[in-house]
This record gives C-alpha cells, sequence and structure tokens, in this order.
C-alpha cells in the first residue's frame, strides 16, 4: 500500500465511522461560523474548515484521531485511509498533550508544517499560521483563461512557490518529506473541494475554500460522491508528481522520515527517480 508519505500496512479493523452519506448530513447542523477569537485555528484549511462547520469541535481543540477521521468523513466522504491516520499521528507529535491536539499546535515547523506552502507563509519568514494572501496569490492566479485548477496548474504552482520562497528564505528546508507533503496537499484541494478522478476543481471553490476557509455549499459545492481513499487519492497525486517538471531538494540535509508503526516498513514512495538525496532511502 503506497501513500505519499510512507507505506504502512493498512489496518483492516473497522474504525467505526463509516455510514455517513451525503444524504444522511445535516447541513443545518453544520452552518459556516467564524472562529471566535479564543478558538484555536492552524496552518490546514481542511482541518480549520472541518472546525467553521462544525464537524470538528469548533473551539480547535481537544482533537483526537478519531474525532478527526470521522470529521472527514462526514464533511468530505475521505475514508479514514493511512494517509489520515497518519497525519493525524503527526498531528500528536505536535503537542505534550497524550491524545490530544489543538490546531494551532499542528503549526510546530518541520512536523507537518513546511515552507513553501501555498497559503501560509515560511516560519522564518513570519506567520506559518494564518493564511497569507500574497502567498495565496500564485494558486490564486494559476491556470489563467479557463475557470478551474487541476494537475497542471497544481504542479506549477508547486514549482512556482519553491522558487518564489528560495529568493526570501535561505534556509528553505526542501526534502522529499516536503515535496510529498505539497503534493499530498494539491491532491487534498483538487480532490476534497473539485473531482477525485480527474483532479479539476472549479477555480471558486478553491478560492473560497483558502480565503474564507468555508464549504462553498451556497455556490454548489458538495461532497465527493465517490469516498476519497488511497486508490483515486494515490492515483491523482501520482499524476501530480509526474506533472511537476522540476524539482530537487535543496536547504538543509535532514532526515525526514519517522517509523510510525511496528510492522511497517520505512519505504519511500518513489515519488522521484534518481535522486541520491539521503532522504531517498530508508535514513
Ligand atoms: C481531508 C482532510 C484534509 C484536507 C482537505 C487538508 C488540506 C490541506 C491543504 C490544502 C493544505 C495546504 C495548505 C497550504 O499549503 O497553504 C494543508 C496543510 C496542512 N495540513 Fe491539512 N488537510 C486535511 C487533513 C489534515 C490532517 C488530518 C492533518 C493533521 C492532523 C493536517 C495537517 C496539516 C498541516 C499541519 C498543514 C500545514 C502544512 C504547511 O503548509 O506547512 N491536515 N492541508
Ligand atoms: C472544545 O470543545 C470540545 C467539544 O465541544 C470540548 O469537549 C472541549 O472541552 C473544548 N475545549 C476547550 C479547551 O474549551
Ligand atoms: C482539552 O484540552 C486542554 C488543552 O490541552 C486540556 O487542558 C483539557 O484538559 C482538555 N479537555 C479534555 C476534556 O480532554
Ligand atoms: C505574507 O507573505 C509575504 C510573501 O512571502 C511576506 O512578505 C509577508 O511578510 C507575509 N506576511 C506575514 C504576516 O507573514
Ligand atoms: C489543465 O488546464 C489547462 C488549461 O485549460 C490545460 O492546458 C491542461 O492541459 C490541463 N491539464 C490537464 C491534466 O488536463
Ligand atoms: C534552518 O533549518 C533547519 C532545519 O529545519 C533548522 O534546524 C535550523 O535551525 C534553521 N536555521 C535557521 C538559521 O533558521
Ligand atoms: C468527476 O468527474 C467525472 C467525469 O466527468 C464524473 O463522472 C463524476 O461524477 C465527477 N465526480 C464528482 C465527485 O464530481
Amino acid at each position: 500500500m503506497k501513500s505519499f508519505l510512507v507505506s504502512l500496512i493498512a489496518l483492516t479493523a473497522s474504525i467505526g465511522v463509516r455510514g455517513a452519506t451525503s444524504d444522511s448530513i445535516d447541513w443545518s447542523a453544520h452552518q459556516w461560523q467564524a472562529p471566535l477569537p479564543t478558538d484555536s485555528r492552524g496552518p490546514c484549511p481542511g482541518l480549520n474548515t472541518l472546525a467553521n462547520h462544525g464537524f470538528l469541535p469548533r473551539n480547535g481543540s481537544n482533537i483526537t484521531i478519531p474525532i478527526v477521521l470521522a470529521a472527514i468523513k462526514a464533511g468530505f466522504n475521505h475514508e479514514p485511509t493511512s494517509l489520515m491516520r497518519t497525519a493525524g499521528k503527526l498531528g500528536l507529535l505536535t503537542t505534550d498533550n497524550p491524545d490530544h491536539f489543538a490546531l494551532e499546535e499542528l503549526a510546530l515547523h518541520g512536523t507537518i508544517e513546511h515552507d513553501a506552502s501555498f497559503s501560509r507563509s515560511d516560519l522564518a519568514i513570519g506567520d506559518n499560521i494564518h493564511f497569507n494572501a500574497t502567498v495565496f496569490a500564485t494558486l490564486k492566479n494559476s491556470n489563467p483563461g479557463v475557470d478551474y485548477y487541476n494537475i497542471t496548474s497544481a504542479a506549477q504552482v508547486m514549482v512556482q512557490r519553491l522558487a518564489e520562497d528560495s529568493l526570501i528564505n535561505p534556509n528553505l528546508t526542501n526534502t522529499i518529506k516536503e515535496f510529498s507533503a505539497r503534493v499530498g496537499e494539491s491532491g487534498l484541494y483538487l480532490g476534497v473541494i473539485g473531482n477525485i478522478t480527474t483532479g479539476v476543481a472549479p477555480k471558486k471553490f478553491v478560492q473560497i475554500f483558502f480565503e474564507q476557509e468555508r464549504l462553498p455549499l451556497e455556490e454548489g459545492w458538495h461532497r465527493s460522491d465517490v469516498p476519497i481513499d488511497d486508490d483515486n487519492f494515490n492515483k491523482l497525486t501520482n499524476a501530480i508528481t509526474q506533472a511537476v517538471t522540476e524539482w530537487a531538494p535543496s536547504g538543509p540535509i535532514v532526515c525526514p522520515w519517522v517509523r510510525l508503526q511496528p510492522e511497517g516498513p520505512v519505504t519511500l514512495v518513489p515519488l522521484v527517480v534518481g535522486t541520491d538525496h539521503p532522504g531517498a532511502d530508508n535514513s
């Protein structure tokens, strides 16, 4: 089983969050509300949006892995995939709490949070938590002339964001781990907000998602009819990887991987062929 972060043996046990279909969501109980100043929000527009719609606690705190997995299923029809279980586990590494995190804690640089994001500054530049319109302009203005983003434009945005940040952040960290995270995050905005099969996402929907952290329900968005799972998600992220015309690791050499599961091999998904970067083996 491949995910874009690490290969993990799939848990076969049911996690008990199935059963939410688009019909069974009571959207009146999940209306968008702006967060209060005391609510915790973080660097992930997906989880912030789920909190703004009450799929996650609106206060953004006391979030456990089962809570996250139930929320992505209910709000996005995203299965509790190996990637999402891994993201949840990495989320817990950002806090001293044994079993829960707050959204803002996810901003701990180097765990999941990384440089050259699509809508946040690098930590070394300033604010790596809140939406930054200057940073987001690159994605926003991509794929000119049409009203959708797609696999090609997402790959171009990745290349362009790295080029921009490398001019202003001399310590930009860009190993295979950060690359893989950007690919996955591209797959999430294309596949969750757009179409998981085609990788085409209406620009208007993506902009509302990033700029307002709101699901564009009134504008016509609905949850993916097709459950988002490892299979369709990996197809999309593989296509994005193929479309990236240029990428090479740069910045501080750090071993990017942690071993998360006793029986799971720490195997890098071959996103980048031929790199001799230390991150490209089982280091
Ligand atoms: C299906 C659910 C999810 C969606 C749609 C989603 C979407 C996204 C997107 C599009 C980004 C890129 C933001 C940017 O580059 O500006 C992102 C970043 C991030 N996500 Fe999520 N995400 C999801 C689940 C998760 C989970 C489960 C976690 C951890 C518990 C997580 C933690 C993060 C973090 C820490 C970042 C910041 C990375 C960075 O840009 O530095 N996300 N997410
Ligand atoms: C946040 O909300 C959850 C769910 O409503 C609640 O259990 C938790 O105690 C709240 N946490 C804080 C810090 O207010
Ligand atoms: C919620 O999280 C806060 C902050 O970590 C913690 O102090 C509190 O005990 C937690 N509450 C519950 C019900 O877990
Ligand atoms: C927003 O991003 C731009 C471009 O990277 C940067 O110059 C600016 O300082 C950022 N703003 C904040 C508040 O971090
Ligand atoms: C993405 O859209 C652009 C503009 O219409 C187009 O040139 C490109 O071929 C599309 N990419 C894919 C993978 O369909
Ligand atoms: C550069 O990045 C590395 C890896 O993230 C970090 O350990 C180091 O503290 C950073 N140095 C500076 C000067 O920011
Ligand atoms: C994605 O696009 C395909 C092909 O156009 C279509 O059959 C499918 O219904 C779309 N799926 C979603 C979730 O919009």
